[in-house]
C-alpha cells in the first residue's frame, strides 16, 4: 500500500553553524541485523518518494551499495539530497580510504556530512551478541580522537564531505578535544527519545553550534537482542505519550517524531512501511503545544537503549564507564 507524498519544501529545516541547511527529519538506513539490504534500499527508494530528502547511511549497515543503486537510479537533483555516512571503528586510522569506499558504494562524489561513528576504535562484527568483545579494545583517548578528527578534516579540505560530525560523543569528551578542532563538528548524532531525553548534552551542543540528531526517535523496536535488557522501556508504550496521541488521533510514533522537532532535534526514524513512513514526516510537521511538551518533559526515564556493550575494553567493566555519567572519562 503507497502513502500520499508530502512535499518536501514544507520540512523544517536546521541551518547549521556553517550556514547550510539541513532537514529536520531524516531517513534511518540501519536494518538492525533482520532487515536485509535490498528490503533496506526498497525503504530509501519508497522514503524519497514519500518526501524525505535527508538521509542517514553507515559503512557498518553493510547497505551501502544497495542504497547507492537506489541514488543512481532516481532523478532527484544531488543538490537536494542531504547524505550523511559514517567511519566505522575499525576505519579510524584510515578515514580516506573508508570515505573513498563509501563514496563509492553510495555512487555519489560528496557527502553532506561525515560522521566518526562511534568515538573508540573498538570492532565489533555484525550480528555478534552482547558479550562480543573487540581483542584489541581500548578506552577513549583525546590523542587517538584527534588523530582521526584532523584525517575527517581533510575530507572537507577535499571536497569529499560538506560537513564532519561526531556520534555518541559526551560533553567530557568533546570537552577534551574541543580547543584543538580545526573544524568544529556540524551535527553529534546520538540516542534521543521521550524516554531519553538528554537535556543536558543537548544544550551543551546547541550552545556549542553543534545540532543534536536523534537516533532511535521511537524507541528502536526492531533493535537487535545484543541492544536489549529487561529494564528497558519502550517509549511508543509510554501511557502519557498514547494519550497524546489519542487526543491527535495520531499513532504514538507521531508523538515521538513531533516531540523531537519541536525539541530542536533532528530525528532519523527508520521504516519499512510507506505509511509508517509517510506518518513520521507529516509529524514533522506538526509542532507539539508547549502544554504537551511540558507533559512529556515527564516522561524521561533516563532509559538508554542502545548501551554499547560491545565496545567495552576490560573485562568486568559496566557499560556506564562509556558514558561519562558523572563528567570524568573511564580509562
Ligand atoms: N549513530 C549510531 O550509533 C546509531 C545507533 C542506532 C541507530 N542509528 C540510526 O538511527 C536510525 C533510527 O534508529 P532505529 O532504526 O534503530 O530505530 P527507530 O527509528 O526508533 O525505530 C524503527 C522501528 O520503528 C518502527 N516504526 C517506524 N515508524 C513507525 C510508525 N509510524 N508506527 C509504528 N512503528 C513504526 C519500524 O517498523 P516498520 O518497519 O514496521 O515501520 C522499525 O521497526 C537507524 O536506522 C540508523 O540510521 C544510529
Amino acid at each position: 500500500m503507497e502513502s500520499a507524498a508530502i512535499d518536501p519544501d514544507r520540512i523544517p529545516m536546521r541551518t547549521l553553524a556553517s550556514g547550510a541547511t539541513m532537514p529536520a527529519i531524516g531517513f534511518g538506513t540501519f536494518g538492525s541485523d533482520h532487515v536485509d539490504h535490498g528490503r533496506v534500499a526498497g525503504a530509501v527508494q519508497a522514503a524519497l518518494r514519500v518526501g524525505y530528502r535527508h538521509l542517514d547511511c553507515a559503512a557498518v549497515y553493510g547497505n551501502e551499495r544497495t542504497i547507492g543503486e537506489v541514488l543512481a537510479a532516481s532523478s532527484l537533483p544531488r543538490d537536494d539530497l542531504w547524505v550523511s555516512s559514517k567511519v566505522w571503528n575499525d576505519r579510524h586510522d584510515d578515514v580516506a580510504g573508508a570515505c573513498e569506499a563509501t563514496l563509492r558504494d553510495l555512487q555519489l562524489d560528496h557527502l553532506d556530512n561525515y560522521l566518526v561513528h562511534w568515538p573508540f576504535p573498538n570492532h565489533h562484527d555484525p550480528h555478534v551478541d552482547v558479550t562480543a568483545r573487540h581483542r584489541d579494545a581500548v578506552a577513549f583517548s583525546a590523542e587517538r580522537y584527534l588523530d582521526t578528527w584532523g584525517q575527517m578534516e581533510a575530507l572537507v579540505d577535499r571536497g569529499l564531505t560538506r560537513h564532519i560530525g561526531t556520534s555518541n560523543m559526551t560533553a567530557a569528551k568533546l570537552d577534551a578535544v574541543w580547543d584543538h578542532l580545526r573544524i568544529t563538528p556540524a551535527v553529534n548524532q546520538m540516542e534521543l527519545h521521550p524516554h531519553f531525553q538528554q537535556p543536558a548534552l543537548s544544550a551543551y551542543l546547541k550552545s556549542h553550534g553543534v545540532e543534536p540528531i536523534g537516533f532511535c526517535p521511537l524507541g528502536s523496536p526492531g533493535r537487535p537482542t545484543r541492544d536489549r535488557t529487561p529494564e528497558d522501556s519502550s517509549p511508543i508504550d509510554d501511557p502519557t505519550v498514547t494519550e497524546l496521541a489519542h487526543a491527535r488521533g495520531v499513532h504514538p510514533a507521531a508523538i515521538c517524531i513531533s516531540w523531537a522537532v519541536t525539541n530542536g532535534h533532528t530525528p532519523i526514524p527508520f521504516s519499512t512501511s510507506p505509511i509508517n513512513m509517510a506518518a513520521n514526516l507529516r509529524a514533522a510537521l506538526d509542532p507539539l503545544t508547549d502544554a504537551e511538551m511540558g507533559r512529556l518533559t515527564t516522561t524521561d526515564r533516563g532509559c538508554r537503549l542502545i548501551k554499547g556493550q560491545v565496545f567495552l575494553w576490560r573485562e568486568g567493566q559496566d557499560w556506564r564507564d562509556l558514558w561519562d555519567e558523572d563528567g570524568t572519562i573511564a580509562g
